[in-house]
């Protein structure tokens, strides 16, 4: 490798937690749970990427109890049955001698009626009609207090189950414009009560179910939080226009019972505000704006995995982010899709022109 990478394989403790390097596997959804249990092909494409050097591994999606959590087919749930499945995961993990965190999904607008697994429950949101592919009898319906109260427990029982069960920690997708995201942008959230108005209002309910699922831990347990500017439907919109407002987005949320912010960015090394600061990338920002931990995404190996992106760069641009201390812990995608290896050929020099990489398992994906 021609930059020196070689602090991403010191160990770290970090939220409580002691990693043997900061390389983690980024959440990435799969959709091999057709029956929405993780069974053991899911526990053994889990346990690859930990032999192959991985320090933390963040889960695919899956859904909190909630019948308006689900959209997608093929996703794992995190409640009932599927439990069982988890804790062979978690097993299989730990045998390994990895760490792991489920990541806690509701879909929040996305749903349309007709999904599984009550098909008469159309979508929720903060408000009416956010998902702008669903119109008339598809729209998405506000959420009533009942809602949010339902769906906050339902989080807090997803975080408690996954403690008992032994995972180390949980991570709740609060990005790309799904449930959290969308109290939090004020596209989605147009309401006028004490869960919506300005962008302190619209932190209330992630806040709600961050101090919920804080409560149902206790003090200890790391939780992160991924947030991201950019939306599924929209990759160009922000959350915040400048560090300020991203200050007073996100204090509140660190302060409900954060351990560890995860910024989903598309790629690791560009400047979080360009206008500001032309070289701090986002995960430098959250750092500095709330005193957390962070986790950063986007973009790394890409092109030395031979996956075709425009965000694909050279791994030299992980070093100078890297080099500032702007994140604690760096997660990787789809790398580590192509080649569950690629943490240790990263660290034995291989990864920098692909050579190393064995893509034979890309056809299965598992
Ligand atoms: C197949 C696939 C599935 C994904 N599913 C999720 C998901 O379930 N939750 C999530 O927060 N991000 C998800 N993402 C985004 C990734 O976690 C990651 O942020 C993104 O792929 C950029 O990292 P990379 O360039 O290293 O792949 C997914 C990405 C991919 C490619």
């Amino acid at each position: 490798m021609s930059v020196d990478l070689s602090p991403l394989f010191s160990p770290i403790d970090i939220a409580g937690l002691s990693l043997p390097n900061r390389l983690v596997m980024a959440p990435m959804s799969r959709y091999f749970c057709p029956d929405g249990i993780p069974h053991a092909d899911v526990a053994a494409y889990y346990r690859r990427r930990v032999e192959g050097g991985v320090g933390l591994i963040l889960s695919e999606a899956t859904y909190i109890n909630h019948p308006s959590a689900e959209c997608y087919r093929g996703v794992p749930r995190f409640h009932g049955a599927a439990l069982e499945g988890w804790k062979t995961v978690i097993d299989a993990v730990h045998e390994a001698g990895g760490k792991m965190f489920p990541q806690l999904w509701h879909v929040g607008s996305f749903r349309q009626p007709g999904m599984a697994p009550e098909p008469a429950v159309p979508g929720l949101g903060p408000s009416e009609n956010t998902n702008p592919a669903a119109e008339g009898d598809a729209a998405t319906r506000a959420m009533t207090d009942g809602d949010i109260a339902d769906v906050i427990a339902a989080y807090a029982q997803a975080a408690a189950d996954a403690k008992r069960l032994g995972f180390d920690g949980v991570e709740l997708h609060g990005a790309h414009g799904y449930l959290l995201d969308e109290f939090l942008w004020d596209r989605t959230n147009r309401r006028t009560d004490q869960w919506g108005g300005d962008h302190k209002g619209r932190t209330a309910f992630p806040v709600a179910v961050i101090a919920a699922v804080r409560a149902a831990v206790g003090p200890d347990f790391p939780v992160s939080l991924r947030w991201s500017q950019w939306k599924q439907q929209d990759y160009k919109v922000r959350l915040a226009d400048t560090p300020d407002m991203l200050g007073q987005i996100l204090r509140p949320l660190a302060d409900a019972g954060l351990s560890i912010l995860h910024c989903s960015t598309r790629r690791v090394w560009e400047p979080g505000f360009p206008d500001a600061d032309p070289a701090r990338t986002m995960s430098g920002w959250v750092k500095e704006l709330t005193g957390l931990p962070t986790i950063s995404v986007g973009g790394v190996g890409l092109a030395q995995a031979g996956i075709k992106s425009s965000g694909a760069a050279s791994l030299d641009a992980v070093a100078a982010p890297l080099a500032r201390g702007e994140f604690d812990l760096l997660a990787v995608g789809r790398a580590l899709l192509a080649d569950p290896n690629w943490p240790k050929l990263l660290r034995n020099g291989r990864a920098e022109d692909g050579k190393g990489f064995d893509k034979s398992q890309l056809e299965t994906l598992i």
